[in-house]
């Protein structure tokens, strides 16, 4: 990514937002989700941790669209060892994580997809997964499943500190748009703001 093109910049204001909107709190795990499929979820999240760690932070970008993976693809690796193998206590955090070209920014890839995704996600060995990437990370960006096609960004609402919702302009509708936000906020989710993509046609 040109770190000086509109797009970076965009997201730079975003990043800064994030910051600002903590009321003096530090949001330190943040979930980015969407109504639906290809929204912008992951080119949001991804856009994101390379903005903070671009400001110096060390960042911890985890792929938990274990049902539809795609940070490996960018990021040219493989989707395991990542997060299910984790949650199947096959390996460590420590061990499973990846160093990307970008400096600071660290990547957790999705794992081999796996049956029961929503109980993994839903569970103690995740709780205690995101309480330890973030005592060793400044940020932890969690490219999250759609919320309203399955409930597996809703088992994570209240394990994190915050939720971007992405939306993406000409796609999402209003009904889908407050759908996925009342389906977060009665999971308890925080959430801080929404994205609005727009993709050039
Ligand atoms: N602002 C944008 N401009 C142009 N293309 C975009 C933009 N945002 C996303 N795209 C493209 O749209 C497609 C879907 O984007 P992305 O994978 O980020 O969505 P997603 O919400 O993560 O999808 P999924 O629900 O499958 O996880 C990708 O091909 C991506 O490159
Ligand atoms: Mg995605």
């Amino acid at each position: 990514m040109n770190p000086s093109n509109p797009i970076a910049e965009q997201y730079r204001t975003i990043r800064n937002n994030i910051q600002f909107a903590a009321d003096g709190r530090t949001l330190r795990s943040l979930i980015v989700t969407s109504p639906a499929e290809g929204d912008g979820k992951s080119t949001a999240a991804i856009n994101l941790a390379v903005s903070m760690a671009q400001r110096g932070e060390k960042v911890l970008l985890i792929d938990i669209n274990i049902r539809n993976p795609m940070l490996h693809k960018i990021f040219n690796s493989q989707t395991s060892p990542g997060l299910s193998n984790v949650l199947a206590n096959q390996l460590s955090l420590v061990e499973a994580i990846q160093l990307t070209e970008v400096e600071g920014l660290e990547l957790l890839t999705s794992g081999l997809r796996q049956q029961n995704t929503t109980d993994l996600l839903d569970s103690k060995v995740m709780k205690e997964l995101i309480e330890l990437a973030e005592s060793r990370y400044d940020r932890v960006v969690m490219d999250c499943p759609p919320v309203l096609t399955a409930p597996d960004t809703n088992v994570l609402a209240n394990k994190c500190d915050g939720v971007v919702l992405v939306l993406s302009s000409g796609k999402s509708t209003h009904v889908e748009a407050l759908e996925a936000k009342q389906a977060l906020a009665f999971a308890g989710a925080n959430i801080i703001g929404a994205l609005l993509n727009k993709k050039k046609r």
